[in-house]
């Protein structure tokens, strides 16, 4: 048999092996169950807690909240959003010193929640320039932290002198 004959052989049979292997449908991607339409999504988010305390108006001013921004460990964590302030503390390793949303910690940072920004200068009270698909996010953080952490205070005023 000449090498031409080899070669042509190999021309014919190599698509057939590979398209084989492609198609063929093997048992690993068989197994996989097909998502049940009835169960929810699993989310990435924390799920909503029972076990949350009736929500305090204890008065904490701007300038108080600071103390609360994840920089002292010994401290609780503090978030105010809409001037509820939520303890974040057991979520440190998210708004603990360093972490990815410890700009919000300390502060009350409506604004940039509803922009979805994690830019220092968005990180503020004022949310009065928030459109309304805007104050909409804000709304939507405001009761997804509503059904996983305790609100501990309000934000008050500086008194003035
Ligand atoms: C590439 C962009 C982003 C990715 C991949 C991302 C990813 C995530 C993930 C995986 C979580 C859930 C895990 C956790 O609780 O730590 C989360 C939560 C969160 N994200 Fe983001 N994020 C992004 C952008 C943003 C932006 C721009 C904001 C600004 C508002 C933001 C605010 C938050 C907040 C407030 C939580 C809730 C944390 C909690 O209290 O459970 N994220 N993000």
């Amino acid at each position: 048999m000449s090498l031409s004959y080899v070669l042509y052989g190999l021309v014919i049979a190599l698509p057939s092996v590979f398209l084989g292997y492609y198609l063929y449908p093997r048992p690993s991607t068989l197994s996989i169950p097909a998502a049940d339409p009835n169960k929810p999504a699993k989310s990435i988010m924390q799920p909503p807690r029972e076990d949350l305390i009736p929500p305090k108006d204890d008065p904490f001013t701007i300038e108080q909240l600071k103390a609360f921004d994840g920089s002292d460990s010994s401290k609780p964590i503090y978030v105010a959003i809409k001037g509820d302030i939520f303890d974040v503390t057991h979520k440190a390793d998210s708004y603990g010193k360093g972490k990815s949303y410890n700009i919000f910690a300390g502060k009350d940072g409506s604004r940039g929640l509803g922009k979805s920004s994690l830019k220092l200068e968005d990180a503020v009270a004022d949310y009065s320039v928030l459109d309304e698909a805007e104050r909409k996010v804000l709304d939507d953080w405001h009761s997804f932290f509503c059904k996983r952490y305790n609100i501990v205070g309000r934000v008050v005023s500086e008194p003035k002198i």
